[in-house]
């Protein structure tokens, strides 16, 4: 063998195990990417946060944090949801209808206010002057709440209500309902809050 010939078997081999290189290197790279949390700046920019929800009992509310507000996922129970019904005559828009948060388009029922009746996902500030309302979900008379409370947020800045979809009762000082941020369902169990369509 001349080293002409060593020499070219060393070139096709190096070539050749730097091709495997390569490729091996962007399929080792692909999971690891896809497992990579979004930098904090990009939280900040908005990034969608996603949100496992299968701990949420019924009754029970968990709140996360995206583009740094407080988003509420309530897993509303049976009883809580036939209270919807009782209540739109006492609300200042009760279809969602004004413009100050328009219900995404993946919202068809303006009830519920939800993609899932069960599952009420809201951005936990009142419309007023951004306080955080409080959890009132037991219905009936108590301080600061009519007698025939059926359940929902108060907001203790002002007194402004807000019935278990997130919808304001009138004449309060909060002129919008609670905005219901973009989400989608990955599954049954996890959300993705921030966005509502696959790219
Ligand atoms: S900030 Fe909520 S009622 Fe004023």
């Amino acid at each position: 063998m001349s080293d002409q010939q060593v020499d070219q078997g060393k070139r096709t081999w190096l070539i050749a195990t730097g091709c495997a290189g390569a490729v091996g290197g962007v399929a080792t790279a692909v999971p690891f990417v896809s497992t990579f949390a979004p930098s904090e700046r990009a939280k900040a920019a908005g990034a969608p946060v996603e949100v496992d929800i299968s701990g949420i009992k019924p009754g029970e509310k968990l709140t996360v944090e995206w583009r740094g507000k407080p988003v509420w996922i309530v897993r509303r129970t049976p009883e809580q949801l036939e209270a919807l019904k009782k209540n739109d005559a006492q609300l200042a828009d009760p279809n969602s209808d004004r413009k100050a948060f328009p219900l995404p388009a993946s919202i068809v029922d303006k009830e519920t206010r939800a993609i899932k009746p069960e599952y009420l996902v809201v951005v936990g500030i009142c419309s007023h002057l951004g306080c955080s309302p409080s959890d009132k979900f037991t219905p009936g008379a108590q301080p600061s709440l009519p007698d025939d409370w059926t359940g929902g947020f108060l907001c203790p800045c002002h007194g402004s209500t807000f019935d278990m979809a997130g919808r304001v009762f009138k004449n309060k000082p909060a002129p919008d309902n609670l905005e219901v941020p973009p989400y989608m369902y990955l599954t049954d169990s996890r959300l993705l809050i921030g966005e509502d369509k696959k790219a």
